[in-house]
């Protein structure tokens, strides 16, 4: 397909040299004979009262001051095709507009007396009897199908709408307010989930959990192929495509030593029996709300000996961090829990050159980081790694609080090529991902009803594989 006549805003043409000039008779008569069509106006989406208490939890903060919240605009990916586009963060969460957000919309806080005047601000549909209805490959409906209305969304949000025309031309200036305070308020207000995120949270888990089951089911298959990782991605993006929008993030899938690359996706080679496949994979829903899990397989259905002895280290390190994790402790806890496993066991093992303690000294330790550079946790919501723009004393030095969703996932990981370690553990990777939501007193395991334990993993495939 080729844009014609028209470039956009967002995109310009950069095929001149394909345009078609559109004979008269078309141009005479393809705005007449459609029907009309009536405004819908639905009933306020579920989101739609959170996101609103989120825009007066921006009202409070700033007062007097005017707002302006982009979606951000389609990314051209090579000539009249684009990037799939995915609103910015932080406007999704204070619109409640997910998956189906419009480029280049607005959110804009207006001060007044009392607080602010909000308008959200979008190119809508446009008439039939514009050019841009049937020559505009990127936002005519001619092309993409239909396109919102200003009362539609109106309702479906719960917020005001106009025309993004009527945002004053030489306002631009005002666009470029998303400064520092507001980008890093409106991570800090992601910290904690409302109901709706749980829900969101839960929901993704879900989902996410039947794309790993249907991975197991396909286990034959994967391993035919020479390419056995692709197929893995693709098995599971068929689940995210269907049950949800997409994956958050690309999917890790890695086979023998590729496990030990933290974020492998290439994902271009054979998954071969014998050795164990780590894959790190997560759905996103409309919402825009992703789950993130890892779960770790011996290809052939049993864990060798070695190979169950650092999977097992790797879910004491794991269950050490969920026995210590509730409301009143730190976040950086979590991580010292999940270490102080594997300084211990790596020292055991004869691997470290120190001592435990040594290798856990905060200043002249940490030689047990190198078997596992990454943190335990990282926040988990609308972006894979959520409220990354908060403050470290709210983040990794922040206290925990009921309501709160991250990630705990310790590994263990000896590169085929470290002489530091035994031959035998050389060239096996292992971690274990699960989501957890701060409640009360401790921490709720959203990802509890996926197979865990090594015992587990091997039931888990000879049920779905064999
Ligand atoms: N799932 C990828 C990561 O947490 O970095
Ligand atoms: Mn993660």
């Amino acid at each position: 397909m080729s844009e014609t006549e028209q470039a956009t805003v967002a995109t310009p043409s950069t095929s001149t040299n394909r345009r078609q000039p559109f004979p008269q008779g078309f141009l005479d008569t393809i705005s007449e004979g459609w029907a009309a069509r009536p405004d819908s106006t639905p009933p306020a989406r579920d989101q739609a009262p959170f996101a609103a208490r989120r825009r007066d939890a921006v009202s409070q903060a700033f007062p007097g001051q005017r707002i302006v919240v982009p979606a951000g605009g389609l990314k051209q990916r090579s000539n009249d095709t684009d990037y799939p586009f995915r609103a910015h963060s932080a406007f999704s969460h204070l619109t409640g507009w997910g998956a189906d957000a419009e480029p280049d919309s607005l959110l804009v806080f207006e001060p007044n007396a009392d607080g602010h005047d909000m308008t959200l601000y979008f190119r809508e549909r446009a008439d039939r009897a514009t050019t841009e209805f049937y020559s505009d490959a990127s936002i005519g409906e001619f092309w993409i199908g239909p396109r919102p209305a200003l009362a539609g969304v109106a309702a479906d949000l719960g917020i005001a709408t106009a025309h993004i025309d009527d945002f004053a031309v030489g306002d631009d200036d005002r666009v470029a307010g998303v400064d520092d305070e507001l980008t890093r308020f409106v991570s800090e207000l992601r910290l904690v989930k409302d109901e709706y995120e749980i829900a969101q949270l839960r929901a993704a888990v879900e989902v996410t959990a039947r794309g790993f089951d249907d991975i197991l089911r396909e286990l034959p298959a994967i391993v035919a192929h020479p390419r056995g990782e692709r197929v893995v991605e693709s098995v599971f993006h068929r689940r995210a495509r269907t049950d949800g929008n997409w994956e958050g993030y690309d999917t890790i899938a890695a086979s023998g030593p590729h496990a030990c690359y933290l974020h492998w996706t290439r994902n271009d080679g054979a998954v071969v029996p014998g050795d164990l496949m780590l894959v790190d994979a997560g759905v996103e829903l409309e919402s825009l709300y992703t789950a993130d899990i890892t779960r770790t397989i011996p290809v052939n259905g049993r864990f060798t000996d070695v190979q169950r002895r650092v999977y097992e280290t790797v879910r004491e390190a794991a269950d050490a961090a969920f026995a210590v994790a509730r409301p009143g402790i730190r976040f950086r806890e979590v991580h010292a829990a999940a270490m102080d496993v594997i300084a211990r066991r790596t020292a055991e093992w004869g691997v470290l050159p120190v001592t435990a303690e040594e290798a856990l000294d905060a200043d002249a330790g940490g030689q047990h980081r190198r078997y596992m550079v990454h943190g335990t946790s990282h926040h988990l919501g609308i972006d894979v790694h959520d409220c990354a723009q908060a403050r470290r004393e709210m983040y990794y030095d922040g206290v925990l609080e009921p309501g709160m969703v991250f990630t705990i996932e310790p590994g263990l990981y000896f590169q085929i090529d470290d002489l530091t370690v035994p031959e035998e553990y050389r060239g096996i990777g292992v971690r274990i991902e699960d989501d957890v939501l701060v409640t009360a007193d401790g921490v709720e395991n959203l990802s509890a009803a996926m197979p865990r334990t090594a015992d587990e993993i091997e039931a888990w495939i000879e049920r779905l594989s064999a």
